[in-house]
């Protein structure tokens, strides 16, 4: 991860409407995003994610790759994603909010 974590915390606003992270971290608008390197998505307990989530699931891991796409366009990425939000412009952005997402992943 080449992203700079504290850039991130502050990339990370826009995502806080809808997600939580760290500990104690609730599902909120959004499932909360502990841990979420390796995760399977779609997967999270108690969160009722669309059919488009849990079929992407049955063919993809999160990681940094799978992550970067659909951070920049989560409606192409995820079709029938229910997550409203257009996506990251920046590069820049994606790298640093996956690196401020790291700070909160025990792997
Ligand atoms: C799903 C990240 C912004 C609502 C997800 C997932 C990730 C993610 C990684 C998949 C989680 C999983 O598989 O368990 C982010 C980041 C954001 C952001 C990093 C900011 C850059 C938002 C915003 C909203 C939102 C602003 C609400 C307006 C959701 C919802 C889902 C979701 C509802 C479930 C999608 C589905 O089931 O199709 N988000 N998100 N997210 N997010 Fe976001």
């Amino acid at each position: 991860l080449t992203g700079d974590a504290a850039a991130g915390e502050k990339v990370f606003n826009r995502c806080k409407a809808c997600h939580a992270v760290g500990e104690g971290a609730k599902n909120k608008v959004g499932p909360e995003l502990n841990d979420i390197f390796g995760r399977v998505p779609g997967e999270i307990e108690g969160f009722k994610y669309s059919d488009a989530m849990t079929e992407y699931g049955k063919e993809h891991v999160w990681d940094v790759e799978t992550l970067t796409a659909y951070l920049a366009a989560p409606r192409k990425v995820v079709k029938g994603t229910k997550m409203a939000f257009a996506g990251l412009k920046k590069e820049e952005q994606i790298d640093d909010v996956l690196a401020y997402l790291a700070t909160f992943d025990p792997d």
